[in-house]
């Protein structure tokens, strides 16, 4: 069944963070209702929900700094992966970021994450010659 793409709404935040747990994307030091809070005050729109028979079945949380594009929680329910899902999450978030006028789309892989470089390799994405470096501002802890 083809899964429809909508923009994360109310009722999401329970399944989304379920969808999140399924696919190993939480960890400790990220509160994953106060990350879904912070885009829901920031930029909600870019917050995307794969749904299927009326239930979530994946996520893409986009983002624009006027410069470049960003994607964070790319996820697909583990008995929905190979049906698309991401594919077409990720051509929508791209299609929303161009509109806007965004020049590039990048995202952060985790090093052990392997199987998923494959993906974004897959579909059009490269490696970059840089090293993230980041500063926690505000613990969640
Ligand atoms: C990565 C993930 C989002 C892919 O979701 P998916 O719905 O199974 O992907 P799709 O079915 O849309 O696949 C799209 C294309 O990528 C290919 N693909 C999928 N996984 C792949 C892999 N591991 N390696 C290579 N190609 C892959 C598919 O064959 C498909 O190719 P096609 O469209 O040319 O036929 C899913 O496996 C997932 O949720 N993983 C756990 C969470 C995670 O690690 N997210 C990334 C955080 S950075």
């Amino acid at each position: 069944m083809k899964a429809k793409i909508r923009i994360f709404q109310e009722g999401d935040q329970e399944p989304v963070i379920g969808l999140w747990r399924d696919c190993g994307l939480v960890v400790p030091w990220n509160d994953p209702a106060k990350d879904i809070q912070r885009k829901l005050e920031d930029s909600p729109e870019l917050f995307l929900v794969a749904e299927t028979e009326g239930f979530v079945a994946g996520s893409c949380m986009a983002g624009y700094d006027g410069h470049r594009g960003w994607i964070f929680y790319m996820a697909v329910q583990p008995d929905q992966q190979g049906c698309g899902i991401a594919r077409a999450l990720l051509d929508h978030a791209e299609t929303v970021l161009k509109e806007r006028g965004c020049p590039k789309v990048e995202l952060m892989v985790r090093d052990t994450n392997t199987k998923v470089l494959e993906f974004y390799r897959h579909l059009g994405y490269s490696d970059e010659p840089v090293k993230v470096l980041g500063k926690r501002l505000i613990p969640d802890e």
